[in-house]
C-alpha cells in the first residue's frame, strides 16, 4: 500500500486506437494529478466480470466507449440522472458504496458548443440526425439549454418519434423522417448519426442550411467528414468535427473522478496537431 497509483483506464473493444490515455495523461500533468490510465480491450462477453474485477482490486474509475455503453449501465450500482436519460453510461467511478454510472457525452458536446465555439442554443432551432445511442446521450444536455425547438430526423422516421416521445417532459422534441423535413434553416445542426464515418451522407434536404447554420459532427477524423464537406458547400456559418466534444467530455469524466476541472484547450490543440487534423 502507500505509493500507489489511483488507477483509471478505458475499457472497450477495440480500444487499441483510443486516444483518453493521451487526453487523461495530459490532464494529470496539468493539474498535478499522479494517476495511472491504462488502455482495457474486453470483449463483451467479459465486460462485467472484468470491470467488477478492476474495482474490486481498488481500481478508481473508467471510461466505457464502444460497444460496451449499454452494458455499463447494469455494471454501475447507481446511475446520474443524466446516464439513466442516456440509457447509456460512458464513465464509471468508484464509490465508497458501490460504482457509479455517469454519461458524460452530453455535457461534453454542450460545454463545446457554448464554452469553446460561443453558440447559442437557448431559444433556437436545433435539428439532430440520427435516432441512436449517440442522438439519446445528448438530448438531455441540449434541451436543458431551453431550445425553441429539438427536431430529430433519422431514416427510420419511427426511431425518431419513439425517442423524441422519451424527452419530452424535458423541453419542445420532435421526431421526424427526413422527408418531412423542411420550412426554415436551423440554427444549429448535430449530425449524430454513424453515417459520417462510412463517408456516407443522410439524405436530407439542404434547405436546413442556411447562412447562419452552424454545423457539429459528433465524429471526427484526420480530414473533413462527410458532413462537415457537404455543410460547407451548403454555405453554412460554420462545419465542425467532434473533436472538442471528445475532449470535453473527457474532462467531464476527469472532474467527476478527481474532484477538479482541467484545462481543456491546450489538450484540443496538442490532440488536433497529433492526429494532423485541419
Ligand atoms: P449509435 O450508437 O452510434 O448512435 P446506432 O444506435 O446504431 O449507433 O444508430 C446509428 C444511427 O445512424 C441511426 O440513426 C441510423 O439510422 P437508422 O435508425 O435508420 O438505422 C443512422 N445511420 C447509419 N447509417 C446511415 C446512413 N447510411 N444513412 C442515414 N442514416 C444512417
Amino acid at each position: 500500500m502507500g505509493n500507489a497509483l489511483d488507477q483509471y483506464g478505458v475499457v472497450g473493444h477495440p480500444v487499441a486506437h483510443s486516444l483518453s490515455p493521451f487526453i487523461h495523461g495530459m490532464f494529470a500533468r496539468e493539474t498535478g494529478q499522479k494517476i495511472s490510465y491504462r488502455l482495457h480491450d474486453v470483449a463483451p462477453a467479459e465486460f462485467h466480470a472484468r470491470v467488477r474485477a478492476f474495482f474490486a482490486q481498488g481500481g478508481r474509475g473508467l471510461n466505457v466507449t464502444l460497444p460496451h455503453k449499454i452494458a455499463a449501465l447494469d455494471v454501475a450500482h447507481e446511475l446520474t440522472p443524466r446516464a439513466a436519460y442516456a440509457a447509456a453510461v460512458n464513465t464509471l467511478a468508484a464509490r465508497p458504496d458501490g460504482i457509479l454510472g455517469d454519461n458524460t457525452d452530453g455535457a461534453g458536446l454542450v460545454r463545446d458548443l457554448c464554452d469553446n465555439l460561443g453558440v447559442v442554443i437557448t431559444h433556437r432551432r436545433v435539428l439532430v440526425i440520427g435516432a441512436g445511442g449517440a442522438t439519446r446521450g445528448i438530448l438531455g444536455p441540449l434541451l436543458g439549454l431551453a431550445p425553441e425547438v429539438v427536431v430529430i430526423a433519422n431514416r427510420t422516421a419511427q426511431r425518431a418519434h419513439t425517442l423524441a416521445a422519451a424527452f419530452t417532459e424535458l423541453g419542445p422534441v420532435r421526431g421526424v423522417g427526413f422527408a418531412e423535413l423542411g420550412g426554415a434553416p436551423f440554427d444549429l445542426i448535430v449530425n449524430a448519426t454513424s453515417a459520417s464515418l462510412a463517408g456516407d451522407l443522410p439524405p436530407f434536404p439542404p434547405a436546413v442550411i442556411g447562412p447562419q447554420t452552424v454545423c457539429y459532427d459528433l465524429a471526427y477524423g484526420k480530414s473533413a467528414t462527410a458532413f462537415v464537406e457537404w455543410a460547407r458547400r451548403q454555405g453554412c456559418a460554420r462545419a465542425l468535427q467532434g473533436w472538442g466534444m471528445l475532449v470535453e467530455q473527457a474532462a467531464e469524466s476527469f472532474r467527476l473522478w478527481r474532484g477538479l476541472r482541467p484545462e481543456t484547450a491546450p489538450v484540443l490543440a496538442a490532440l488536433k496537431e497529433r492526429s494532423g487534423s485541419a
